[in-house]
C-alpha cells in the first residue's frame, strides 16, 4: 500500500510518501519521499507563529512540496496538455475556495502532473492551528477528487506516537508484538503536554495533560523573557547545558575562589514567585529557585503557566537590585538551567509514576520538546534508578518536530483499519482534537 501524507498543523509544510508491506506480525515501511518546508525563518521575526501568516505560507508552498516529494519518490511525470474538464475544475475550485494561494497555483501545475500510484491520502485534521490545518485538508480533498484516491484523517498527536519508528535508514519495520503493551506516551510539544496510555494498537486513553500552558510553550515564553530567539526550547537548553557543565567545574574548585561575576549573589525571590517548601529545588543555589508545579498532585496533570509567571517575578525582583541584570549571561544561564530542571523533573516524575501504576512495557516520548537532551537523559536515569523494565523510545533527531512521515505511518494503520472518510465534506479542521 502506498500512502501520501500531508501535514500543515503549525509552521511546517510537509509531505511524505511511503510504501508499506504487511507480512504478518512484521510491517515493512519504505520511505519513498519525505519533504518539509519550514516557515521558522519567517516566524522568528515575529517571535512566534501567527495562524493566518502560517496559512498563507502553507498555501504558497504546498504544491512545490508535493512536486519535490513526488520527484524524490520517482513518481513525478508530466502528461501532455490535458483536455479541459470544466466540471472537475469547478469542483476543485469549490474545494479550494478559501485557499487563494493554492488556487492560483493549482491550474498552472496540477493538470500537467500524471496521477501517481497512491492508494490513500493521509491528512492531519487536528489538533493544531485551524487556518493552517485547513490548507492541508483542502489540498488533500482536491487531490482526492482530482486523482480519485480515498482520504484517511489523522490525529496529529497519534502521528507523534508513531514518530519513534523510523530510524536513520530509508527502510524500517514495525514488529507487532503483544509484549510492547501497555505503552505510555509522553507527548510534549509547543501546543501539548500529555500522558497517553496506549493499551493496544490505536487504542488510546489520555491519563493526564497540562491544565494551562504546554511545556514547549513555556520554553518559548521564558526564552522571550530572557531575550532569546524563537523557538525558545533549543536556546534555553543550550544555556542550561553550559550552566550545568560550569556548575560541575565549580564543584571541583576550592570554595570562595571562583570568579565573583559568575557567582551571582542577588536578592531572594519573593511575592508570587516565591517557592513553597515542598516544591523547592535542592540542586541549584537557593538564589535562583523555581517551583515544580503540581509535582506532588495525585493525578497525571501538569501546569506550566505558574512556572512561567514565577520566572517573570524572579526577573522582576532581580531587576530591582540591578536593572541590567540580564546583560549578565551567567544569570541567564542560571535561570535557563533552573527552568529546564523544573520542567524536566516534573515531566519525569509523573511519567515514572504512571509507568509504575500502569505496569508499562514501552515508553514513547515524542513532540518537539522530546529533542531536549536533558529530558532524554533524566528519563533514562530515572528508569534505571527505579529499576524499571521498560523500553524507552525517542524519535530520531529529524522527527521530534512536526513532519509528514509520522502522519503517513499513522495513516497506514488507519487505512489498514479501513478508517477512510466516507464523505470528504465531513472532514474538518479540529483545532482541539484530542485522543
Ligand atoms: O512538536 P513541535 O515541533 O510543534 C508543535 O506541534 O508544537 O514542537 C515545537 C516546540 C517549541 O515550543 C520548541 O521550543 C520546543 O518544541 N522545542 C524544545 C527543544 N526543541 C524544540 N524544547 C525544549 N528543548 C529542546 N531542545
Ligand atoms: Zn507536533
Amino acid at each position: 500500500m502506498k500512502i501520501l501524507a500531508i501535514e500543515t498543523s503549525c509552521d511546517e509544510t510537509a509531505i511524505s510518501i511511503i510504501e508499506v508491506k504487511n507480512e504478518g506480525k512484521k510491517v515493512k515501511f519504505k520511505i519513498l519521499g519525505n519533504e518539509i518546508s519550514s516557515q521558522i525563518a519567517l516566524h522568528i521575526q515575529y517571535g512566534g507563529v501567527f495562524p493566518m501568516m502560517a496559512k498563507r505560507e502553507h498555501g504558497k508552498n504546498i504544491i512545490s512540496v508535493l512536486e519535490k516529494a513526488l520527484k524524490e519518490a520517482k513518481m513525478y511525470s508530466l502528461t501532455k496538455i490535458p483536455q479541459p474538464d470544466k466540471k472537475l475544475e469547478n469542483k476543485i475550485n469549490k474545494l479550494l475556495e478559501r485557499e487563494n494561494e493554492i488556487q492560483d497555483r493549482w491550474m498552472k501545475t496540477m493538470p500537467f502532473i500524471k496521477k501517481p500510484k497512491i492508494d490513500a491520502i493521509a491528512v492531519t485534521t487536528g489538533p493544531g492551528l485551524e487556518p493552517a490545518l485547513w490548507v492541508g485538508i483542502s489540498f488533500a480533498k482536491a487531490l482526492s477528487v482530482y486523482w480519485d484516491i480515498p482520504i484517511v484523517p489523522v490525529n496529529h498527536m497519534e502521528g507523534h506516537v508513531f514518530s519513534i519508528f523510523p530510524n536513520k535508514t530509508k527502510n524500517f519495520k514495525v514488529e507487532i508484538e503483544d509484549k510492547m503493551f501497555p505503552m505510555l506516551s509522553l507527548l510534549v510539544s509547543g501546543g501539548h503536554t500529555e500522558l497517553v496510555l496506549v493499551k493496544d494498537w490505536m487504542k488510546y486513553k489520555k491519563i493526564g495533560q497540562t491544565r494551562d500552558d504546554a511545556a514547549g510553550e513555556a520554553f518559548d515564553k521564558v526564552a522571550r523573557m530572557l531575550g532569546l530567539p524563537y523557538p525558545g526550547g533549543p536556546e534555553i537548553s543550550r544555556l542550561a547545558r553550559i550552566e550545568r557543565s560550569a556548575g560541575m567545574k565549580r564543584e571541583n574548585v576550592v570554595p570562595g575562589s571562583y570568579n565573583k561575576t559568575s557567582d551571582f549573589s542577588g536578592p531572594r525571590t519573593k511575592g508570587a514567585g516565591a517557592v513553597p517548601d515542598h516544591e523547592k529545588s535542592d540542586v541549584l543555589s537557593p538564589l535562583i529557585s523555581l517551583p515544580r508545579p503540581m509535582i506532588h498532585s495525585k493525578d497525571y496533570d501538569f501546569s506550566f503557566s505558574g512556572l512561567k509567571t514565577a520566572v517573570l517575578y524572579l526577573i522582576r525582583d532581580l531587576k530591582i537590585e540591578n536593572p541590567n541584570i540580564l546583560d549578565d549571561i551567567n544569570i541567564k544561564q542560571k535561570i535557563a538551567r533552573e527552568f529546564e530542571d523544573a520542567v524536566v523533573e516534573t515531566l519525569a516524575h509523573k511519567t515514572i509514576k504512571a509507568i509504575k501504576e500502569y505496569k508499562i512495557q514501552t515508553l514513547i516520548v515524542g513532540g518537539g520538546v522530546s529533542a531536549n537532551s536533558y529530558l532524554q537523559k533524566v528519563m533514562l536515569d530515572k528508569i534505571k534508578e527505579n529499576k524499571l523494565k521498560v523500553k524507552i523510545h525517542f524519535p530520531s533527531k529529524t522527527l521530534t518536530g512536526d513532519n509528514a512521515l509520522m502522519i503517513a505511518i499513522a495513516g497506514y494503520f488507519q487505512a489498514k483499519n479501513k478508517k477512510f472518510a466516507k464523505n470528504i465534506n465531513s472532514i474538518k479542521a479540529q483545532g482541539n482534537l484530542s485522543f
